[in-house]
């Protein structure tokens, strides 16, 4: 059957432009803590599915978290931190926000990639369709109007996080996607250096 996107699909150019450039990291604090419908959160990740893969790999895994289950991570991160972090430099604000995050937050969607499913594909592969799938649910959820936030650091990569998840030494966290309802009248800019600064083009 011959293919051709521009006769299945009424996205013009300047649309698939527009929400690339628009689409912006809304974190938790900018949310109102209202729930997204189930059904939305799942064609999110219907559409990482849709994602490029090396060897058909379909090299992702979640963990959703909502309602009461999100005070349950929170907790668990929150302890992390205090396990984790010298008594001097431990501030209880970086606790109180991360329970907060939690709580203006609809769902957490902890992001897996599954890597050395085949020999052939290196692991940065699979963890590179992965990231295509993360962006692939924030520009999903610009569209739905909805907030999503990429979040990593110490406490998403500690090795006691993978314990928790009970992932293989094959298993990575490549983040948690914090999705919310923005509040009303939020103002987000952002800036970018010009493409020309990055590219040689070889003539
Ligand atoms: C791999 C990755 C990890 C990120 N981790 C964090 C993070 O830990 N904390 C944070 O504030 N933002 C994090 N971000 C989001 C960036 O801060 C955000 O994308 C950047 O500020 C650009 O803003 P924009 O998404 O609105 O274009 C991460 C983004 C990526 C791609």
């Amino acid at each position: 059957m011959k293919y051709n996107i521009k006769e299945i699909t009424d996205i013009t150019p300047e649309q698939i432009n527009q929400l690339i450039r628009d689409r912006r990291t809304i974190y938790p604090h900018e949310c109102t803590g209202e729930k997204i419908d189930d059904k939305i959160v799942w064609q999110l990740l219907e559409n990482v599915t849709w994602s490029p893969n090396h060897g058909k790999l379909e090299p992702w895994r979640f963990f959703v978290f909502a309602d009461e289950k999100r005070e349950e991570l929170g907790d668990f991160l929150i302890n992390l931190y205090k396990k984790t972090t010298p008594e001097q430099e431990y501030k209880e604000e970086k606790a109180i926000k991360l329970r907060k995050r939690m709580s203006q937050s609809s769902h957490i969607v902890v992001v897996v990639a599954r890597t050395n499913q085949n020999p052939r594909i290196p692991a940065i592969e699979d963890i590179e369709a992965v990231a295509c799938g993360i962006q692939n649910m924030q520009l999903s959820a610009a569209v739905y109007g909805l907030a999503s936030y990429w979040g990593t650091g110490a406490l998403v990569y500690a090795d006691e996080t993978h314990t928790q998840f009970g992932l293989s030494e094959n298993e990575k966290i490549v983040g948690f996607l914090y999705l919310g309802v923005p509040k009303e009248d939020l103002v987000k800019e952002a800036t970018r250096k010009p493409i020309q600064e990055k590219v040689e083009w070889i003539k």
